[in-house]
């Protein structure tokens, strides 16, 4: 399982943590709750000098969390939608400093059977939702929308039918966009279901041609 989920090293994660704490340098002084997603699963950790020891996995997500933060602003009471959410890593640490009002995981059965294993025992709270990727439709409309690496290695029809449900409608968004695979969805998808979304390029770049896709309709 670790090395299906892993994709982040040491020097990545060093980059994120400086991003994390570059946008919200209150993360800096509560780097142990995010410890917390690297007690299960023995993730392999690397020490970060004054912020301690942390998977670069975890460094990563704490920097969407950031840039979730700055541009969102505070997360609580939102209905927070996350499509293919991996182990459900991004879920917990959101969860170290929001409580949104619900928090639903769209992904595929073996994958929402690791997240709602991994969420249990982390015991982290929160109100979750594990919708199966067969019956997306029936999950919660999103105050905020958000999928790192997963949207984009959808299939490209699968991934048209989340942009009609959650793009289209969603007063927020944010996207974490890869190039890896052909006849999946491109930034031009993203930009006709949303005009009013920003294309930035990803920081730090996990891989050439990464992206966040992001928009904020319903202002902070
Ligand atoms: C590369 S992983 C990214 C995981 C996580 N977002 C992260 O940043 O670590 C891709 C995720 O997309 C999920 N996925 C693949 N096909 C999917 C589909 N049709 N619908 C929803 N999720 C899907 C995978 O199961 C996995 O959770």
């Amino acid at each position: 399982m670790l090395r299906i989920f892993e994709h982040v090293d040491a020097d990545l994660g060093r980059s994120c943590l400086d991003r994390a704490v570059l946008l919200c340098p209150e993360f800096g002084a509560i780097m142990d709750r995010f410890r917390r997603n690297d007690v299960i699963g023995r993730p392999e950790v690397v020490s970060y000098g004054v912020y301690g020891e942390l998977s670069p996995s975890t460094c990563r997500y704490v920097k969407t969390l950031a840039e979730l933060a700055d541009r969102f602003g505070s997360l609580d009471g939102l209905t927070v939608v996350e499509i293919g959410g991996g182990y459900g890593g991004q879920a917990l640490v959101t969860h170290e400093v929001f409580q949104p009002e619900r928090y639903a995981l769209i992904d595929l059965d073996e994958a929402l059977e690791l997240q709602r294993a991994y969420l249990t025992a982390s015991d982290v709270g929160g109100c979750f939702e594990f919708v199966a990727a067969d019956d997306f439709q029936a999950a919660p409309a999103a105050d905020l929308v958000i999928s790192s690496y997963a949207l984009t290695e959808c299939y490209r029809d699968a991934a048209l039918g989340y942009g009609e449900k959650y793009v289209v409608p969603s007063p927020r968004g944010y996207i974490v966009g890869n190039q890896l695979m052909a006849d999946r969805l491109y930034p031009t998808d993203l930009l006709r279901l949303r005009s009013t979304g920003h294309l930035d390029r990803e920081v730090p770049q996990s891989a050439a041609g990464n992206y966040v896709f992001w928009w904020n309709d319903a202002g902070i």
